[in-house]
């Protein structure tokens, strides 16, 4: 049975770590949860004992003689502090010991994973997010917060991500994945783009962003910072990753140069559409008495992978493309891929074959991937966790 240490700090979310105990006892995992003092203005010890089936202490001088402060940290197998407060993120990357949390954090030797919640300020301030660096320097795990309400009125970057997330997150790090994406950006987009015709229409595709979210979550298991620029995706977003929404193509152009600056892997999950109306009407396109239907005029949208390709920074970035073939009487779909890879420039191609309504909206998927040096990945049918994680390994092999 796993041990899984919960740390609480003090903020308000702290009654979501309530939730995040239970998917984990309900799952089998033992856990034991470590309170700081200030959290316990928020939930009390006895909630916490109730629910974990296990005594709470909270500083290092009660039950002396089980030397608690050391045996907690040594016995377990994942350390997860949620929420996980500014002063907690500082304690920790300093190396501070006050109280049972922090000689956890000391003398912990599994994976240590932070999610963290507080105002947007306190996110951003440069202490935070210098502290945040340095834990991940380390090879801790430190979610992004979920952008939303927070206490009061405020809404912005800095809500605790919702359990369900958390709690598949912690997963991953449990596994073992190896944190072969630590201190790299990498940079996914999902979902399908829409073209608006007139304020209530546009035109769209089936893209649900599945495999893009979960790229996203694969990634941030291994360590990276996560953004997404996500299309009309109406998924709950993965724990930990900055999501950008957008519409069009147009914005998913703007957003994806933007992010891709500084990132060390790129990859366009994302189905942008083809084409747009060549103009958008501005009231809404009425029916006509003599029943004459509308001519819609279509003009060709940028191909952003194309031009993500000719943009590299000096970093250069991997860039991974996907294409969604079907075979026809001129080409398999395999010949059509090898074309498209040539056309893209780009270092990797994900291959679907989308033949009879295969891979739009559903949790399975099966691939080739094609590297531009030669290489053919035959990824058989499974999740599309599974396809994340294969590629990311093949990203991994092309990094530096
Ligand atoms: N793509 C893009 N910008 C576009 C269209 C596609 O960046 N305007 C990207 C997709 O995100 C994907 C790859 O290009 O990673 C291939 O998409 P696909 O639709 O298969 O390619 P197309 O160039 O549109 O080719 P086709 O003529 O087969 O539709």
């Amino acid at each position: 049975m796993t041990e899984v240490v919960l740390g609480v700090s003090g903020g308000i979310a702290s009654y979501k770590a309530a939730e995040l105990l239970r998917l984990f006892t309900e799952s089998g995992h033992s856990v034991r949860v470590v309170p700081t003092e200030s959290s316990l203005h928020f939930v009390g010890a006895a909630t916490w004992e109730a629910l974990s089936g296990k005594p709470v202490q909270v500083g290092v001088f009660e039950h002396v003689d089980e030397v608690a402060h050391v045996r907690i940290g040594q016995a377990a197998d994942l350390v997860l502090v949620a929420p996980a407060t500014a002063n907690i993120l500082a304690k920790a990357a300093h190396g501070l010991a006050d109280d049972l949390l922090t000689n956890t954090l000391l003398t912990a030797r599994c994976p240590v994973m932070f999610a963290p919640a507080m105002h947007t300020e306190m996110w951003e301030n440069a202490a935070t997010q210098a502290n945040v660096a340095t834990l991940r320097a380390r090879g801790h795990v430190v979610l992004e917060p979920a952008v939303g309400r927070l206490t009061g009125v405020d809404t912005g970057k800095g809500r605790l991500p919702a359990p369900a997330e958390i709690f598949r997150a912690a997963l991953s790090v449990l596994e073992g994945r190896v944190q072969d994406l630590r201190g790299r950006h990498v940079v996914v987009s999902a979902g399908g783009t829409r073209e608006f015709l007139d304020p209530v229409r546009y035109l769209g595709n089936r893209s649900s962003g599945r495999q893009g979210f979960a790229l996203a979550e694969a990634a941030v298991a291994r360590g990276a910072t996560v953004t997404v620029v996500a299309a009309n995706v109406s998924l709950p977003a993965p724990a930990g990753v900055t999501v950008v929404p957008v519409v069009s193509t147009e914005d998913l152009r703007r957003e994806m140069h933007l992010a891709a600056v500084d990132a060390d892997a790129v990859v366009m999950a994302a189905a942008p559409a083809d084409f747009r109306p060549a103009e958008f009407v501005d009231a809404k396109i009425k029916k006509t008495a003599d029943g004459t239907t509308p001519e819609i005029r279509l003009v060709e949208n940028p191909d952003i992978l194309v031009e993500l390709v000719a943009a590299r920074s000096s970093k250069h970035p991997v860039i991974v493309g996907f294409a969604a073939e079907t075979g026809d009487a001129h080409a398999t779909v395999i010949e059509h891929a090898r074309a498209k890879l040539a056309r893209k420039g780009c270092d990797l191609l994900v291959v679907n074959d989308v033949s009879a309504g295969k891979v739009f909206g559903q949790d399975d998927n099966e691939a080739v991937l094609l590297g531009a040096d030669g290489t053919v990945e035959q990824v058989p049918f499974g999740p599309k966790s599974a396809l994340a994680h294969t590629i990311w390994d093949a990203v991994v092999r092309r990094l530096d």
